[in-house]
């Protein structure tokens, strides 16, 4: 089964939020994970509860620099995390309603969880680490 990789291509340069986004991929793979073994439903969906969880903290997290920086995109980059706040709500009630993870839960999971996250961490969150850094260093221009 696939999993999701932190490589090279998703350093954003800003250290809190590259750190953050390896313990995000670290819980989407425990996820995917538990859903390999069996049909555990009870199991998925404590790590369905534990990536929630953390997806929470860290969009937060990203949402208070933005607030502190004065970062001009901060609105549309909120509607994009609560584009996955939705997912992570939907696959939820998905798990919930099902005997346990379905190949169309891991499907979307793939899709709609890791996909969409590289996207966003290429181009909204990088923008979001290079203004940060601009802001720290006037001088550097
Ligand atoms: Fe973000």
């Amino acid at each position: 089964m696939m999993r999701a990789e932190f490589d090279d291509t998703l350093i954003t340069g800003n250290e809190m939020i590259d750190t953050q986004h390896r313990e995000l991929i670290d819980r989407i793979n425990q996820l995917l994970e538990s859903c390999e073994n069996g049909n555990d439903k009870l199991a998925a969906i404590k790590m369905m509860d534990y990536l929630a969880d953390y997806t929470e903290f860290h969009f937060s997290a990203e949402e208070k620099l933005q607030e502190e920086i004065n970062y001009p995109g901060i609105k549309e980059h909120r509607q994009k995390h609560d584009e996955l706040r939705k997912v992570v709500a939907d696959l939820t009630r998905m798990l919930e309603e099902e005997e346990g993870p379905s190949d169309a839960f891991v499907a979307q999971v793939q899709k709609n969880v890791i996909e969409w996250l590289y996207t966003h961490i290429k181009g909204f969150d990088r923008s979001v680490a290079e203004y940060r850094f601009i802001v720290d260093n006037p001088d550097r221009l």
